[in-house]
């Protein structure tokens, strides 16, 4: 199997990268990247000693050069990651958003009718579902939640999965969108709550809470979603919708907490700081889709997780020590300073 994996060079896609090639050994990956501030090739390092990796540096929503590697790959399975993701820049600035997450997915899509893909895969989030109310632990999100995004940034997710949709439906493009719960593990870009928190912690830096911490996240370590998207690319019906979540629900200021008992550092590091705005109060995933017709299950538990997550950052400092010293000194003095 030939297979694009777009946005490979970020957290979730060199993940799905590193999954793939070990699992299947004649697949072959191309990681097609526009390497923004998100995007690291060191992050890739080990998938470029291996002969069925090839990496290309570009963008999703350039459509001339999209086209061009197409027609010169004959890729099998498309698997879309390629995104802007972190909330609070889309609040600071959607633009950008809506033209790689809504435009970019149209230009694959717009490639993979022509040249006859057999699957084109939309990573996508549970976002897309706004969120749920703090006192009702009954309500999860399923497939059939109405769409209703609270920020630019899963407005234009939720915008790209209608277009995915509309591309079935009209089309007959073969397509599946999977919509995950916030992942942890390697690779994680240290503008998200756990790595942000974890070099914070390890720095006795002030860790930035937003608003009274209360907020709930669904965690699941990010080798189950590969294992997630392995399925549904394999197994999955076209057409369909897949919600993935581990049933792991923390408030915030738990995970910080466990993060600093981890770390043997004093909760006196957490600093409440301004709320990020129109900020989702809960997140919590129903994947009894997924496990039913897909037999899906995740490995790796918080406690498991978090513990693997935490060495993992210790033992690859340089990974992150210089992700951290260059633009993202800037980014976070805007992020945070008047907060
Ligand atoms: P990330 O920000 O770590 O990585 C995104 C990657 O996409 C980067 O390598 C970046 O260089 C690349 N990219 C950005 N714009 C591009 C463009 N125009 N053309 C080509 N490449 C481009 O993101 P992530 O956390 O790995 O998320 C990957 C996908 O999974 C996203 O679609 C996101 O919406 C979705 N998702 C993320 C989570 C999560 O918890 N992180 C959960 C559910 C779904
Ligand atoms: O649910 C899936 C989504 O999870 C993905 O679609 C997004 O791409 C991904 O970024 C993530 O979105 P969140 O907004 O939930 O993740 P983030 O790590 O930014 O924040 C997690 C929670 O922690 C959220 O309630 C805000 C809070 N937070 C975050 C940061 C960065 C803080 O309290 N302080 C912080 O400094």
């Amino acid at each position: 199997m030939n297979i694009l994996v777009t946005g490979g060079a970020g957290f979730i896609g060199s993940n799905f990268i590193y999954y793939m090639l070990d699992k299947y050994k004649d697949y072959k990956i191309v990681c097609l990247d526009k390497l923004t501030y998100a995007g690291n090739l060191s992050t890739l390092k080990r998938a470029f000693e291996n002969p069925n990796f090839q990496f290309v540096k570009g963008d999703i929503s350039d459509r001339v050069f999209v086209f061009e590697l197409f027609k010169e790959k004959n890729f099998d399975v498309v698997v879309n990651f390629a995104a802007e993701s972190h909330v609070d820049r889309s609040i600071e600035d959607p633009e950008i958003f809506l033209k790689t997450n809504v435009i970019g997915t149209q230009v694959l899509m717009d490639a993979a009718r022509k040249f006859d893909i057999k699957r084109f895969h939309q990573v996508s989030t549970d976002e897309v579902y706004g969120d749920l109310p703090l006192d009702r632990p009954d309500s999860l999100f399923t497939e059939e939640t109405p769409l209703r995004p609270s920020s630019p940034y899963s407005a234009s997710k939720a915008a790209a999965d209608l277009l995915v949709l509309a591309y079935y439906r009209t089309y007959k493009l073969p397509v599946t969108i999977s919509r995950c719960s916030n992942n942890y593990g390697p690779y994680h870009f240290p503008e998200k709550l756990i790595p942000l928190m974890i070099i914070r912690a390890l720095n006795d830096q002030p860790l930035p809470v937003y608003g009274d911490g209360r907020n709930v996240r669904d965690w699941l370590y990010v080798e189950d979603h590969c294992s997630a998207i392995d399925l549904i690319i394999h197994h999955g019906r076209e057409g369909e919708v897949y919600n993935i979540g581990g049933r792991n629900e923390r408030t915030n200021l738990e995970v910080v907490k466990t993060i600093l008992k981890e770390l043997g550092k004093p909760e006196e590091l957490i600093t409440f700081v301004k709320d990020r705005p129109g900020h989702d109060l809960r997140y919590a995933i129903d994947p009894s889709k997924i496990k039913n017709e897909l037999g899906w299950e995740p490995k790796t538990s918080f406690e498991e997780g978090i513990k693997k997550t935490i060495k993992w950052y210790l033992d690859n400092r340089d990974w992150w020590e210089e992700i951290i010293s260059g633009e993202y000194k800037d980014y976070y003095e805007r992020m945070y300073s008047n907060r």
